[in-house]
């Protein structure tokens, strides 16, 4: 604060002789004045004639001089009328810094006889200097895990006024957590800081701001505010909890690889909630081997084959790990979806190569166990053979069935059938299996053996030597085999009056006919049989 022209002046005579023995010239008086520092430059300090009583011309006539042994002259003499006056500006801090008792001296010279004046002139502290933060800003990171009555230091304000222009007092707003302690140490300095008094919490109030202000004790009063900047750190004081205490999936079998099935999530009061880890927890080597998690993501992957087959439903825990040792445990359960993956099988479990061609209708073949291993509609089998075909198929019991023959069968006709039975699920789309039986039509001796013509007519020439081929006869059987086999016979017979067979004979295999002797004219007629081997 300025003091301004005003400048009143503090003067008083001390006018005491004294012999200094540093100085070899006597000084004859000695002044002291007090003046506020800050005076503007001009302002009189005081009159040294009228206060040394000398004479005003005394002052030319002695060639009154300042002299002092600082470089720096704050205080000049007007000769012409005895006035000390500013020539400089007195500023009691950079002059004597925090030492309160502040001020100059200098003598007074004169001339003709030579005088001397000792003039000191003490500088008043002025509340010029306001106090100050050595920052705008004081940053504090506290743990909401400090404890009641922790102290916490500030970085105290200066003011380099000096009594009760310097610091004297702080102020703490707002309170709430804070309130504010000041020790006064022993050189006089002010420790500042603050103490909690209720207790932080992070997951309520992650920053606080506080206002310190400091105030000296000038008239009028100066003060300094700082900003304190509270980040309350976290600690990891509360455990993950999942979203849900059991996490319901379905996956379809042969799901793709890296397919996500589900996605589990927990959160975590504290700041660290990112830091949420997520693994199984005692799971088989079959889960394992089946879904992975991403430990960060919770996402919970396909990475083997699922077979329903195998596995309809899976249940196992996951567990969520802050980066404390807090925990959380849920449940993940995936359902396991059918997918027609299976042929349906066809099993014979027993089974005729043959059937004998007389075989009633409804006479078993085969009977047979069809079976597929995926379930619901995808291992609802049909079971069905060629249609336009003698055989049918019938469900004796589920999944039994019976290849019985449905109509007369007729080796002759049809001697193998491959039976084809296909067995088709109820999947969309639905899949088949097929398996064929090879069914051989066994003979039985039903046809009669038959000559190719009904009548044969032969000629031999006259004196014929015995022996001689007449005819060969043919006859063919529908049968098969043994059934087939045929043999040539004569029916016995007389020609006039010896017996056919004196006359040819046939060869009972080849059907040829042999003449027995010579003929001497005329036609035969003679009628064969022929016989099947039975
Ligand atoms: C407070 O913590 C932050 C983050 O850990 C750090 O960058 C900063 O320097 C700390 N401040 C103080 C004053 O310790
Ligand atoms: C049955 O199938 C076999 C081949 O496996 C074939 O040689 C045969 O001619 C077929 N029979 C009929 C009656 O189709």
């Amino acid at each position: 604060m300025e003091s301004g022209r005003k400048g009143w002046v503090y003067g008083w005579l001390l006018y005491t002789v004294c012999v200094l023995s540093l100085f070899a010239v006597e000084v004859t008086g000695q002044i002291r004045y007090s003046i506020p520092e800050e005076m503007s430059v001009g302002s009189i300090v005081g009159n040294i004639a009228s206060d040394l009583g000398l004479e005003p011309k005394r002052l030319i006539t002695g060639k009154a001089r300042v002299f002092t042994a600082e470089s720096s002259e704050y205080i000049g003499l007007d000769k012409e009328n005895g006035h000390l006056i500013i020539k400089s500006k007195i500023d009691r801090e950079e002059l004597c810094g925090e030492i309160s008792a502040c001020s100059i001296s200098f003598d007074v010279i004169l001339d003709n006889p030579m005088e001397l004046y000792r003039v000191t002139v003490d500088i008043q502290d002025i509340n010029d200097n306001s106090p100050a933060f050595p920052k705008s800003k004081i940053e504090k990171n506290i743990s909401e895990l400090a404890v009641h009555s922790a102290r916490f230091p500030l970085e105290s304000a200066i003011d380099p006024d000096v009594g009760v222009n310097s610091l004297q007092k702080y102020s703490l707003y707002p309170t709430d957590h804070f309130k504010l302690n000041v020790q006064s140490g022993a050189s006089g300095n002010k420790h500042v800081e603050m103490i909690l008094h209720s207790p932080l919490d992070r997951e309520k109030e992650k920053h606080h701001q506080l206002i310190l202000t400091a105030f000296d004790g000038g008239k009028p009063q100066r003060s300094a505010t700082v900003q304190i900047n509270i980040v309350v750190l976290d600690i990891n004081d509360n455990a993950p909890v999942f979203s849900q205490s059991s996490y319901k999936a379905s996956v379809v079998e042969n799901a793709a690889k890296g397919s996500v099935v589900t996605t589990v999530s927990a959160t975590d009061a504290d700041e660290s909630s990112h830091n949420i880890q997520y693994y199984f927890e005692h799971v088989t080597s079959t889960i394992k081997a089946l879904f992975s998690i991403d430990a960060d993501s919770g996402e919970v992957k396909v990475i083997g084959d699922i077979d329903y087959e195998k596995h309809k439903q899976f249940t196992f825990k996951v567990k969520a790990k802050d980066h404390g040792d807090f925990s959380d445990s849920s449940e993940i359960i995936i359902d396991v979806l059918d997918v027609n993956d299976n042929i349906p099988k066809i099993t014979l479990m027993s089974v005729s190569t043959a059937i004998s061609e007389d075989a009633a209708p409804g006479t078993i073949i085969a009977m047979l166990n069809v079976q597929d291993l995926d379930s619901g509609d995808n291992s609802k089998i049909l079971c069905s053979i060629d249609r336009n075909s003698p055989f049918k198929i019938v469900s004796s019991l589920t999944n039994y069935y019976n290849l019985v023959t449905d109509s007369e069968l007729d080796r002759e006709q049809i001697a193998e059938y491959n039976i084809t039975i296909t067995a088709v699920d109820g999947g969309s789309p639905p899949l088949s299996s097929k398996d064929i039986l090879k069914l051989k039509i066994s003979d039985i001796n039903d046809y009669a053996p038959q000559f190719q013509q009904e009548s044969y007519n032969a000629f031999i020439s006259e004196n014929n030597p015995p022996s001689t081929t007449i005819i060969s006869v043919k006859a063919e059987d529908m049968d098969w085999g043994p059934n087939a086999k045929m043999s040539y016979f004569l029916i016995d017979g007389d020609l006039n009056g010896s017996p056919l067979t004196s006359y040819i004979s046939i060869n009972s295999e080849t059907g040829v006919i042999y003449s027995e002797k010579s003929f001497d004219y005329g036609i035969f007629i003679f009628i064969t049989n022929v016989f099947e081997h039975l």
